[in-house]
């Protein structure tokens, strides 16, 4: 294949999510639990740059523990790399500089944004050329959340997460996030949630293998109202992160004392992620939790998917 490869750095950003929805079905053989999910791109970001190289390289910054991200192809953005470049057929390389805000294994997507993001700086690093339909098949080899990554703003995901379809949503939704500086493993959530339901007598063909977002949850995205969004945030691997971590639940009431509409476990967590009526009220409680000795970030949503910057 002949391409155009650029011989300058190419810099991309790609957002972190929160699940405002999440429903989780059965497992299915391949050990993925069928999914019914919103998600919301909010304003933490991932910024990726790629830079010409004859070998794959990737250097990580904005980690307390250089030691929580891997640099070799268990790192996504590695694998992201790679995969474009056989789909491609291209037999450079390329030198990947992470520079990470999204908490990592915080249950917002980080390691999927970094993926996104280097899909798009290698397609535009190396002349790819690849349609926006491309990306997206080669992001759902990728992981489940990565499609999402590339996309942005506010989506219904189905399947196993990985089966997108935009949600209209209306306005700005303010959200505090309150990190860890512990994270979670997303299998290990989702196993737990499977010993939670086994213990509860779950039956094998129960929860179902096919599920949908509920139309309350929709209809508040489009209401634009957050008081209305408030009444419907749910996360069925809420239960399981809380079972891993149970301080979680003290800071999910520490944050609605504080003033939140509601709070809720991003995706398989730990991050908490708190819902507040506007600018102002956002700001009100993230003092209020700073001064409790937790670390908020006041951030909004919806915010585009992975894309070039300047
Ligand atoms: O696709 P991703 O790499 O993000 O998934 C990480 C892990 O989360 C999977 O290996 C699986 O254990 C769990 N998972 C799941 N069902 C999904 C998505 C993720 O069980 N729909």
């Amino acid at each position: 294949m002949s391409h155009s490869a650029s011989s300058e750095s190419v810099h991309v950003r790609a957002p972190g999510k929160i699940n405002v929805y999440l429903g989780v079905g059965g497992r299915h053989d391949d050990g993925y639990h069928a999914l019914a999910t919103v998600f919301q791109a909010v304003s933490l970001y991932e910024d990726v740059i790629a830079r010409p190289a004859a070998d794959f390289s990737i250097v990580v910054r904005g980690v307390e523990d250089p030691d929580s991200v891997p640099l070799d192809d268990r790192n996504l953005a590695m694998r992201a790399a790679k995969l474009l470049a056989a789909a491609a057929e291209y037999d450079g390389g390329v030198a990947l500089e992470i520079r990470k805000s999204v908490p990592v294994a915080g249950g917002m997507g980080g390691g999927s944004a970094d993926a996104a993001a280097a899909l798009v700086a290698c397609d535009a690093l190396w002349g790819t050329g690849f349609s926006q339909a491309r990306l997206h098949e080669l992001a759902a080899r990728l992981g489940a959340d990565v499609p999402f990554a590339l996309h942005g703003g506010t989506a219904v995901g189905t399947g196993r997460g990985d089966q997108l379809n935009p949600a209209l949503a209306r306005g700005r939704f303010d959200w505090v996030l309150v990190t860890s500086d512990e994270g979670l493993s997303t299998p290990v959530v989702y196993a737990t949630l499977d010993a939670l339901r086994a213990e509860e007598g779950a039956l094998a063909d129960d929860p179902p293998l096919s599920l949908d977002v509920p139309i309350p949850v929709l209809q508040a995205l489009r209401s634009g109202d957050p008081e209305l969004l408030a009444e419907s945030l749910a996360n069925d691997l809420q239960a399981a992160a809380v079972h891993e971590r149970p301080d979680l639940e003290r800071t999910l009431s520490h944050g609605i004392r504080a003033g939140a509409l509601q709070g809720i476990v991003s995706g398989s967590g730990p991050t908490v992620a708190l819902l507040c009526s506007g600018p102002e009220s956002a700001q009100e409680v993230q003092s209020a939790l700073r001064e409790a000795g937790l670390d908020p970030l006041h951030v909004h949503g919806p915010v585009p998917g992975a894309r070039i910057i300047g």
